[in-house]
């Protein structure tokens, strides 16, 4: 009885300590508040420029990034992330303006860890190589094996593939970790709200550009005291 005990004890701590990230990189815009309110923020780390201003940076890089040099922001999350997250086995990238269902992304987990050699997302096409696809940067998932691969196989010449992050990702992941046989899989969209998010009476923006699309109600202070 009492091995019984401890076996589900330990199931359970194994289970609540299943090993993952979600990885947010973050801007000056971006908002701390709304990550807080999310359930899947204590598996949020924030990736933040070196001068990003935001209340709170998990990995901070070493450079500034533009547009154009993205591909090398995301060389340089993955290479921080792997080395000061090595107990992880599964690693999320999300955008700051993407919500996905909590239990959904929980089902994600446990398919990128039981394969051990997954990249699960919103597959597009790549350059390059017709059979590669290349997982939409709003979201998508990678077993270690990947996320490790690309860290330490990614070389300079290969930020050139492309200017788009995605793109890059999934393209190097092609040319350079075909040997560890990965599989693909599809995210299931419609568990997935990028840029707007809409159910029943709730309709937000979340990629909100300071011009007059929001109308925040203005608050009203309703009794002194
Ligand atoms: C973000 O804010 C910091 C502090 O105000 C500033 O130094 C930095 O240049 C800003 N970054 C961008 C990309 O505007
Ligand atoms: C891309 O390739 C060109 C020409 O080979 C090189 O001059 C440039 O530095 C490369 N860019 C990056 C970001 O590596």
């Amino acid at each position: 009885m009492l091995t019984v005990t401890r076996l589900l004890l330990i199931l359970a701590f194994a289970y609540r300590c299943s090993a993952w990230l979600a990885l947010v990189p973050v801007s000056n815009s971006s908002s701390y508040t709304f990550l807080r309110q999310m359930r899947v923020f204590p598996h949020v780390r924030t990736i933040c420029d070196r001068d990003t201003s935001f209340p709170h940076c998990d990995i901070t890089l070493d450079e500034n990034y533009v547009y154009r040099t993205l591909p090398a922001k995301t060389r340089d999350m993955f290479r921080k992330a792997v080395r000061a997250y090595p107990d992880e086995n599964v690693f999320i990238k999300y955008d700051d303006d993407v919500v996905v269902d909590y239990d959904y992304v929980l089902s994600v987990v446990n398919d990128v860890e039981k394969s051990g050699k997954m990249y699960l997302g919103d597959p597009m096409q790549c350059v390059g190589f017709r059979d590669a696809r290349c997982m939409n940067g709003k979201f998508y998932a990678v077993s270690r094996s990947i996320a490790e691969c690309f860290a330490y196989l990614v070389e300079d010449n290969d930020v050139n593939v492309s200017s788009l992050e995605d793109v890059f990702f999934g393209t190097v992941v092609y040319g350079k970790c075909s040997y560890l046989g990965f599989e693909y899989k599809s995210d299931l969209e419609k568990m997935i709200w990028h840029k707007h998010y809409q159910n029943q009476n709730v309709c937000m923006n979340l990629a909100f550009k300071g011009d007059k699309d929001c109308k925040a109600p203005v608050r009203e202070k309703l009794l002194s005291i």
